[in-house]
């Protein structure tokens, strides 16, 4: 668990900038000491911006981090000169850690699905019997609530990691009077053998995890289905778009 904490990009990142302080420091403080000079502020921050960028280079972190690394002590300067009253910021954290959780690990960001796909996804659903399906990583839960008004014989839940998008779906489920079920977990902890259908849409760094556990834990019969994110080397069953502009929707079946 610590080992994959510490090898979390975003973690990485921060350790890195971090560092990248510390020698920015040293150096500001020889030129100092060598010249009797003070270094203005600004560049302190673009040499800070520098060394973070050139170690996330050296440390292979995915392209993005550069520019993000290279801005970061800017940006910080930039927020610290507006003044602005502590509490928004704590008020801020608060909720980006209510909406985001543990994104940082999972690398799984919340961002919805809609009609077209929840609508591509039910025509792929077996229709011959009732159903026990889930959404690992439901977000606000617009596809479980869906399906669960077109399918009412079924079992339809969503999991979801992150607390403020578990609570709307829940409070959604709630003031519609749906059946649908949230629970606020991680869908790593669950026994996929409990379910029909897995619907996942998470991110690239998740699905070949994702397909160990299906492979090991779904039965005969049952379906994986994700959209946008492929598995790496493992050609789906069914390939579905569910609008002409956007992303695919791949099924496997077991
Ligand atoms: C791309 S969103 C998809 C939302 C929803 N399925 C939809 O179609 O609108 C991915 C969601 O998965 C959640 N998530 C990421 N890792 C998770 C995990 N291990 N267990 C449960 N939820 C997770 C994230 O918090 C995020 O809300």
């Amino acid at each position: 668990m610590l080992q994959s904490l510490l090898h979390a990009p975003a973690v990485r990142a921060l350790v890195i900038q971090c560092m990248s302080f510390l020698l920015t420091v040293l150096v500001i403080r020889g030129i100092w000491m060598l010249t009797d000079m003070p270094v203005a502020l600004v560049a302190a921050v673009l040499l800070q911006g520098t060394i973070a960028a050139t170690l996330s280079y050296w440390r292979r972190l995915a392209p993005w981090w550069l520019p993000i690394q290279f801005l970061f002590p800017g940006a910080l300067m930039a927020m610290l000169s507006l003044s602005l009253p502590p509490e928004i910021f704590l008020v801020l954290f608060i909720f980006l850690l209510g909406w985001y959780w543990t994104i940082f690990r999972t690398q799984v960001p919340f961002y919805p699905s809609g009609l077209p796909v929840w609508e591509a996804v039910a025509d792929l659903l077996p229709t011959d019997r009732p159903l026990h399906f889930i959404d690992i990583g439901s977000g606000l839960g617009g596809l479980v609530l869906n399906l669960a008004a077109r399918r009412p014989e079924s079992i339809l839940s969503g999991i979801e990691l992150a607390p403020l998008p578990w609570l709307a779906s829940w409070l959604r489920a709630r003031i519609v009077h749906s059946r649908a079920r949230f629970i606020r977990g991680d869908y790593t902890h669950l026994d996929f053998a409990q379910y029909d259908v897995v619907f996942a849409y998470l991110s690239p760094a998740a699905m070949l995890a994702l397909w160990e556990k299906s492979r090991a834990e779904m039965r005969p019969g049952a379906m994986l289905l994700s959209y946008e994110f492929p598995i790496p080397g493992v050609t789906a069953d069914v390939i579905v778009m569910p609008q002409s502009e956007g992303a695919t929707l791949y099924a496997w079946r077991f």
